[in-house]
């Protein structure tokens, strides 16, 4: 018998695509996790154990082995260049990441961009042969153009409203993003079996949502 598949669950806007994702796969993960202080829930009938994480910090709790799959944003592991396996595309929480900035933009010698992604944005910038000045931010990033903190940003769009409603334009969209499986490299060798099993279970799921969405 396998040990318990420990599973680093991200907090806010992932929890609920992914949450639903494995209730369709039939693991019954209880409703009101997320709604829950505690942040370590055992689900026994599906051999699996949930930390309830910061998204920033899923791949962190991954890479160190505390958690042995999880779930990510493709835009933080770009960032952060983790050394975890990459197991599914889930296809959630869909978005990409964007140079932004005001309508009016005027490329200028050595721009400021802000962003909360400092290495996506200064490999991007050098593999478009720019000099740029990278700002780290961590929220709010709309903010830095409106205030002239910095002429762009780099930043997530999602509906787009964001930009929109602080009268920002999306100048170039540098990646596709959705949330991907995740899993530690000695956690994928010991508990092969299980981790299969899950991703075996979510694969159809998947392709379903992904084949209604088109
Ligand atoms: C993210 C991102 C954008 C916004 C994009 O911010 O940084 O600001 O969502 O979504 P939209 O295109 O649907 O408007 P988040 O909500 O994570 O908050 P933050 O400002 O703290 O980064």
């Amino acid at each position: 018998m396998q040990d318990i598949l420990k599973v680093a669950m991200p907090k806010g806007r992932i929890y609920k695509p992914a949450s639903k994702l494995f209730r369709e796969a039939g693991l019954a993960i209880p409703e009101d996790m997320e709604d829950s202080r505690k942040l370590i829930i055992p689900v026994p009938e599906a051999r699996m154990e949930f930390i309830m994480a910061k998204p920033v910090d899923v791949a962190t709790y991954v890479e160190y082995g505390v958690a042995d799959i999880g779930i990510a944003g493709k835009d933080l592991l770009m960032e952060e260049n983790r050394d975890v396996y990459e197991l599914l595309d889930l296809g959630i929480a869909r978005c990409r990441m964007s140079v932004i900035g005001l309508p009016d933009w005027k490329p200028v010698l050595n721009p400021r961009v802000a962003t909360k992604y400092p290495n996506v944005a200064s490999q991007y910038f050098r593999e478009q042969g720019q000099q740029v000045e990278v700002i780290k931010l961590n929220g709010s990033i709309e903010l830095a153009p409106l205030i002239g903190l910095a002429d762009r940003i780099v930043d997530m769009v999602e509906t787009g409203s964001t930009i929109r409603e602080n009268g920002l334009m999306e100048h170039e969209q540098i990646f596709a993003i959705t949330s991907r499986l995740i899993a530690n490299r000695v956690s994928y060798r010991m508990k092969s079996e299980a981790i299969q099993a899950l991703c075996d279970r979510l694969q159809p799921v998947i392709a379903a949502v992904a084949s209604a969405s088109k």
